[in-house]
């Protein structure tokens, strides 16, 4: 009988303040799942950013990470997608969660991924590898992206097939969307690329960017700090790379403080 089922337990999370009820799980490889949690009423956030969430440890204390709020401010839930490490301190457990199981969020959302970084531009590009695709997801369904912007471009690059599902069902979805269905339409365009499996773009998206095979398959003249703007989100090494490569196109890192023409965060990893 394990914690879950054993009913004589109390179920200590509860009795915490900042506890919130998964709605629904969706697991999509060995390594990648998606969740759901009830959204406490007073959380206001911003598209792009994230929070703190976790479980309790094994010696009572909240263990807690940063996740990107995957779902749109308009949602009535939170939706999170996260990594799943065998032997990762929180996501050895996180994976294991269930409807109806308690998570702990801390309401306090902060973050580097938002419009009022930016200046403004004609053409937003979200580059993300594995994970770091969660606040694009919330980006993507957010009005406010539409309305600022003509073209929104999502790159995704991950090593293998399987590990693009999430984003690819999620923007077939949005063409569908009551809400901002008609503003997707022929405004965003999504570009998965792997590295390590074979599909139709192969090729991290440094190198398409530095070759200019994307701009060719996408039958755009380039990038430049007079129309384009970009937000970037992976590891950190990927972070590095890209910002070399965006810094090359003469495009400027911004702030909540001082807007410029792209900006960075790290993907939650571990
Ligand atoms: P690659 O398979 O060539 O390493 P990871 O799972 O290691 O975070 O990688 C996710 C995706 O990001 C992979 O497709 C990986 O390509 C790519 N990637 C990792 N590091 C970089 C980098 N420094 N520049 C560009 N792409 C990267």
């Amino acid at each position: 009988m394990n914690e879950r089922t054993n009913l004589t337990d109390p179920a200590p999370i509860k009795t915490l303040p900042d506890a919130q009820t998964v709605t629904e799980v969706q697991h999509y490889t060995d390594r990648l799942f998606r969740f759901r949690v009830t959204r406490p009423a007073s959380l206001r956030f911003r598209s792009g950013e994230f929070v703190m969430i976790g479980l309790l440890g094994a010696n009572g204390k909240p263990l807690l990470r940063a996740y990107s709020i995957a779902s749109p401010s308009w949602d009535e839930e939170l939706e999170f997608y996260s990594i799943k490490v065998q032997d990762g301190p929180l996501t050895s457990k996180l994976q294991h969660i269930q409807p109806g199981d308690q998570i702990i969020l801390r309401p306090k959302p902060v973050g580097t991924l938002v419009h009022d970084a930016l200046l403004p531009g004609k053409r937003i590009w979200f580059f993300s590898t594995g994970t770091g695709i969660a606040p694009f997801a919330s980006l993507i369904r957010d009005p406010e992206t539409y309305e600022k912007y003509d073209e929104v471009i999502l790159t995704h690059t991950c090593r293998e097939v399987a590990e693009l599902t999430y984003g690819r069902e999620l923007v077939q979805s949005l063409k569908d969307d009551p809400l901002i269905g008609e503003m997707v339409e022929g405004k965003l365009r999504y570009y998965p690329t792997t590295t390590r499996e074979e599909s139709p773009k192969m090729g991290r998206i440094t190198t398409l960017l530095e070759d200019g095979t994307i701009f060719r398959d996408l039958a755009i003249d380039g990038i430049s700090p007079g129309t384009d703007r970009a937000m970037v989100c992976g590891s950190l090494a990927f972070n590095l790379d890209i910002k070399r490569v965006l810094e090359g196109f003469g495009l400027r890192e911004g702030a909540n403080s001082e807007p410029a023409e792209y900006v960075v965060e790290k993907a939650f990893v571990g």
